[in-house]
């Protein structure tokens, strides 16, 4: 049972009809249950118990505050990847103390930001970021704990887009450089190091390509120890997949804490503390895009369902072709018919699914558009000059507005004519 599910052929978010959000926000509306991300923390948090571990949340996943509220509350770290990040787990109530900065462009200003509010660990991710942070920080007066980042050159086996670990990709550096790296780094007076880490891709649907990762990683913790290099942690990035339901079958979080355990096995004698990053598996199954249909159209080829959610909101399906479960919200029992579900978007990838199989939606009546808690309103945007949409948690039977849709004069106030 998810935290969507129908209730007297209404489909509900917990206790509250999604018709009853439509009403009172208006459409398109992105709803988010407080409980399943709260489940799906527990789960992986008790999926990794026994091992010394952090959970560093990637906020890039889902940045708007009342969800990093919830994860803060939860007590889970946070992985950066700008200051903006930062400043949203700040204002979040977010602990710089248990942040992790990664990313291959950091800024000398983000740097010097970073090190003033005393976050956990930068992820540096280069020879020359390296020697740029050892500057700031010395001249800043102060150490700055490193993680280094390497390029494990493992095969993620999911979308080239997001698929980050092998030697093609722009991430990390190589197993070769990276000995060489962290015994200079260990010289740097501007620099502490802490750990190594990696990140080989998201939405991995297997745990081989992270145990693989991660023997490569052991096995460089192992060589730094005899150089003299004491590492206290290993951070593996984030990557789990989640269920879009097009039948594939995804790792529990229980199989993947299983996976980690074995491949960890050999460093129990290091004490070493375990650093994740995870994004998609603690918010994508909690959110929805609530949106109405405004028209149909067909002609000799297709039948097209319009809706007034478009690519702005969720560029998912346009980026990557992504698959997202779509639902009508009242009566889903009913004959089906083959359509693609399209926004008014002028553009020809602006889609939500093509040629899906859906009960014969009608105008005016609601669409749920599933698993769209990570990576849907964080890549939202204001192409054709659309307001984001609106957001809500849900906790129970109740719901709050975390974030009210735009208004046209947001828009347009830091404009001004030429
Ligand atoms: N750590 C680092 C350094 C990352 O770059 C990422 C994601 C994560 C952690 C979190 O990965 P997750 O657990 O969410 O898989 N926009 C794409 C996903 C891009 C992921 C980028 N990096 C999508 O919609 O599928």
């Amino acid at each position: 049972m998810g935290p969507f599910e129908y209730r007297d052929h209404e489909l509900h978010c917990e206790g509250v009809a999604l018709a009853k959000i439509a009403e009172e926000v208006g459409t398109p509306v992105y709803v988010y249950s407080r409980g399943e991300i709260e489940r799906a923390y527990r789960a992986f948090d008790a999926a990794l118990e026994g091992i010394p571990h952090e959970i560093c949340y990637a906020v890039k996943a889902n940045s708007t505050l009342g969800v990093l509220g919830v994860l803060v509350q939860l007590g889970a770290g946070a992985d950066i990847v700008s200051i903006g990040e930062m400043y949203r787990w700040l204002r979040a109530g977010g602990d710089p103390a248990h942040v992790v900065f990664s990313g291959v462009g950091k800024t000398e200003t983000e740097m010097k930001t970073a090190l003033g509010a005393g976050i956990g660990a930068f992820n540096v991710e280069s020879g020359e970021e390296l020697t740029v942070l050892d500057r700031v920080a010395q001249s800043a007066g102060k150490r700055a704990r490193v993680s280094i980042r390497v390029n494990p050159d493992v095969d993620a086996e999911t979308h080239p887009y997001i698929s980050t670990g092998l030697k093609t990709n722009k991430f990390g550096v190589t197993m070769g450089e990276a000995r060489e790296l962290f015994r200079s780094a260990a010289k740097m007076r501007g620099i502490e190091v802490v750990g190594v880490d990696c990140h080989i891709g998201s939405q991995l649907t297997k745990t081989s390509p992270f145990t693989d990762a991660i023997a490569r990683l052991v096995e460089l913790v192992q060589q730094l120890a005899k150089d003299g290099v004491k590492l206290r942690h290993v951070d593996i990035g984030g990557g789990l997949g989640i269920d879009y339901g097009k039948g594939e079958t995804i790792p529990t979080p229980a199989e993947y804490g299983m996976a980690v355990r074995t491949a960890l096995k050999p460093l129990t004698s290091l004490g070493i503390t375990l650093f994740t990053e995870p994004g998609r598996v603690l918010v994508g199954q909690a959110g929805a895009l609530v949106t109405r249909v405004l028209y149909r159209k067909h002609n000799e080829a297709k039948h097209f369902t319009i809706v007034d959610a478009a690519m702005n909101d969720l560029m998912r399906p346009a980026l990557y072709g992504s698959f997202h479960p779509i639902d009508p919200v009242e009566n889903p029992d009913r004959p089906k018919i083959t359509t693609d579900v399209v926004g008014p978007i002028c553009e020809t990838g602006d889609f939500f699914a093509r040629d899906r199989s859906l009960p014969a939606l009608e105008p005016g009546e609601l669409v749920s558009i599933g698993a769209c808690g990570a990576y849907g309103s964080a890549m939202a945007s204001n192409y054709n000059t659309r307001p984001r949409a609106p957001e809500v948690l849900v906790s129970g039977s109740s719901f709050t507005v975390i974030r009210t849709r735009e208004t046209y004069e947001q828009l347009v106030a830091n404009e001004r004519l030429g």
